[in-house]
């Protein structure tokens, strides 16, 4: 009796990984890549340089690389995040993404960048311009860079520049997570494009025809195997640039059949990457990664209190 339960068992368990299988190969199946003249859109290819950093991996391998999206006018964000978080480490990289200011490589800001990239090193800039609706080609700006120039680096997080990451708990949770294929954040499972013109992330018909997306991570900070980065640039070749970044990686996810990672802490099983901005408290930052939008100043101040505990 019990072997005829036991062998049961595993037949329905072979039953449902087959019927798995099936599904993520149908589905990858169906995907065509897009025609060249809307991928030119997103392409990294498509742009240059016009800041750089090429060198930063070559002699050595960082475990954890923050990726930070910034306007090129926010010098004072970045400050922020250079003396708090963003610190250079033995185990973690800083870099700032930007585009171009408005008027370009005439503008008066650009020359300032160019001042501050040479300080401190840390600035990497494509030739697009800078703004909400242009931050998808930049997050496949930072995938692309990601895979050509710091592939040896174990794991990247995106996060955006007025957010509290808490480096030393998060690298202590990383230590023992998946090396490859790993993606984890706030994950949103139920989210739908808005059809109302406006909407502030108003998404038309044509752009994205189906009523719902499929699950993806917070854009206001994820954490992901470096794996990831030339895969997620690969299966851009096959989704249409939408101005929402993180709905768009997770279309590249679905394409590659990757799923988001949920991470939650026991045993209230609360998220790790708290979206909502908490009352600061004594460091009940403590026991999460990321806790979203803060001025510069404030972050400057949470991190004064918070590193004696
Ligand atoms: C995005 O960048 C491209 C290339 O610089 C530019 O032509 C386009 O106007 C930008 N789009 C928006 C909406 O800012
Ligand atoms: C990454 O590691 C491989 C194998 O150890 C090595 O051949 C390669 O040169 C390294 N690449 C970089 C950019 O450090």
């Amino acid at each position: 009796m019990r072997m005829l339960v036991k062998f049961l068992c595993a037949s329905v368990l072979l039953l449902l990984s087959a019927l798995y299988l099936l599904g993520s190969v149908r589905h990858t199946a169906k995907t065509n890549p897009l025609p060249a003249e809307e991928y030119r859109l997103v392409s990294p290819l498509t742009y240059r340089y016009v800041l750089n950093q090429p060198q930063v991996c070559l002699s050595r391998s960082p475990f954890l690389v923050f990726l930070v999206p910034v306007a090129p006018q926010e010098a004072e964000a970045r400050q922020a995040v250079r003396r708090t978080w963003g610190a250079p480490g033995r185990d973690t990289l800083t870099l700032f993404f930007l585009g171009l200011p408005k008027g370009a490589l005439l503008s008066p800001l650009q020359r300032v960048l160019e001042k501050e990239s040479q300080q401190h090193g840390d600035i990497i800039q494509m030739d697009f311009l800078d703004s909400y609706q242009n931050l998808t080609i930049k997050t496949m700006m930072m995938m692309k860079w990601l895979a050509d120039h710091c592939p040896n680096s174990s794991y990247a997080m995106k996060v955006d520049s007025d957010i509290f990451v808490n480096v030393f708990y998060l690298i202590q949770r990383l230590r023992s997570s998946p090396r490859v294929g790993f993606i984890t954040g706030s994950v949103i499972r139920d989210g739908s494009p808005r059809r109302d013109p406006s909407n502030k992330w108003y998404l038309s018909k044509e752009l994205y025809l189906e009523d719902s997306f499929p699950p993806y991570l917070s854009g206001a900070g994820y954490v992901f195997s470096t794996d990831l980065a030339a895969r997620i640039s690969w299966a851009s070749r096959f989704v249409r640039v939408i101005p929402l970044e993180d709905v768009y990686v997770g279309l590249c996810l679905r394409v590659l059949g990757v799923r988001p990672v949920y991470s939650y802490s026991l045993p209230r099983f609360r998220s790790l990457f708290e979206v909502r901005k908490l009352e600061y408290d004594r460091c009940t930052f403590a026991g999460l990664i990321i806790v979203n939008r803060f001025k510069p100043s404030e972050l400057l101040q949470v991190n004064s209190v918070c590193q004696n505990i």
